[in-house]
């Protein structure tokens, strides 16, 4: 690759942005090293010593709870001669024992000991490299970069919308782990436009209108009533009335929408299927959308809420975690909990390794993108645009 791929505003991007090595390692340097990435969960990080491990590219970051209840982030390096110390992608330790010459981390990364290093040895001078983590409404985030973006104005946005349902104390009853033949880009494109649900999600449909989506410009009379009732139906529940779409091309939205008549949750048939989560009471709050660029969407209904977590493999491979979460002492029909994003979700994978294959094949040429309602595709393809350094070329 001589240079990162420009694209035409208006167009999906040039093959190279999808395919080039180049531009995977471009991706990994400037939009996910450099920007929040959603780690897991605080409901998986519930007691000193439980952590998780989150790889971007070569890097891989250890997150823990630590014994007063503070989070931690570090790179999984041994600071002896650089071994992983993690011993699985997530579990509960006392402490990290480097697998090579056994030197032992504190919860906090800090260095307790390291055999056979000799009489002046200082292990104060040694320790994980710290990175920084921070945990909202019980999603909890990383960043690699030295100076990380602002985190503030998000944890606003989410706190008084998600922390009602309740995330932080929740419990994961359904995760689902899938490596999707596709760049990463490709599944966020497919995220963020709903041109395609009409067609491809039953079980999504029964339950979402096809609307509502920032930069979708179609109108619908049924879905603006419903959202006008709902809104103050949800206000009187002391909910925030008011949606956060991208504020000044931050890379986040946080966004309560209507189900169709009839159903309290994205289920089958409407019913909940559990009590309502955290402090909520009233099952009746429409399903809060988060998506975080790069690297997360969720949707929280009352009685469940579901985590869609990316993790790029290669230009050509992504791989994708969800997890549905419950109030703790919930006892659910985990199929039923999983059917309509299970679904959903699987199709958009399939979905996505036809597009992937296509994009990444002798035939394929930048597409227009629609401007009724592929306008977010194109948000995205900005945002990641400016992210990457590359102009946009005229159009
Ligand atoms: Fe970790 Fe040697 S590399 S103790
Ligand atoms: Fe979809």
């Amino acid at each position: 690759m001589s240079e990162l791929p420009t694209r035409s505003p208006g167009w999906s991007l040039p093959q190279a942005a999808y395919t080039d090595a180049g531009v995977f390692a471009a991706d990994l340097d400037r939009v996910f090293a450099e920007h929040w990435l959603f780690a897991g969960h605080t409901a998986e990080l519930d007691a000193p010593g439980r952590y998780l491990t989150v790889d971007v590219g070569r890097d891989r970051v250890i997150v823990v709870r630590g014994e007063g209840g503070a989070l931690h982030a570090h790179h999984d390096v041994c600071a002896h001669r650089g071994s992983r110390v993690a011993p699985e992608q997530r579990g509960q330790v006392k402490a990290f024992v480097c697998p090579y010459h056994q030197w032992v981390y504190a919860l906090d990364g800090s260095l307790r000991s390291a055999r056979l290093m000799g009489e002046c040895f200082a292990t104060s001078a040694y320790r994980l490299a710290p990175v920084a983590v921070r945990e909202t409404a019980g999603l909890v985030f990383v960043c690699l970069a030295d100076e990380p973006p602002d985190f503030e104005p998000f944890a606003a946005a989410l706190e008084p919308r998600l922390g009602p349902h309740g995330l932080a104390d929740a419990r994961i009853a359904v995760r689902e782990n899938y490596r999707v033949a596709a760049n990463w880009k490709t599944l966020v494109e497919n995220n963020r436009e709903c041109y395609h649900c009409a067609g491809s999600h039953p079980e999504f449909s029964l339950s979402n209108f096809d609307v509502g989506i920032n930069g979708d410009v179609r109108t619908n009379p049924r879905y603006e009533r419903a959202l006008a009732d709902a809104r103050a139906h949800w206000t009187a529940q002391g909910l925030p009335g008011e949606d956060v779409n991208f504020p000044d091309g931050a890379p986040y939205r946080v966004a309560r929408l209507p189900l169709r008549d009839g159903f309290l949750s994205e289920t089958l048939d409407g019913r909940p299927l559990a009590p309502p989560m955290g402090t909520l009471s009233d099952p009746d709050v429409g399903s809060l959308r988060v998506i975080s660029l790069p690297n997360l969407w969720a949707h929280a209904n009352a009685d469940y809420a579901v985590t869609t977590r990316l993790t790029p493999v290669d230009a050509g491979t992504t791989d994708v975690e969800l997890c549905f979460l419950v109030a703790r002492d919930a006892v659910v029909d985990e199929d039923a909990l999983a059917a309509v994003w299970r679904a959903t979700s699987e199709q958009d994978w399939e979905l996505c390794e036809k597009n992937y294959a296509g994009i990444a094949s002798r035939g394929y040429r930048p597409g227009p993108l629609s401007p009724v309602v592929e306008a977010s595709v194109e948000l995205f393809l900005d945002w990641y645009s400016t992210a990457l350094g590359t102009v946009p070329a005229a159009a």
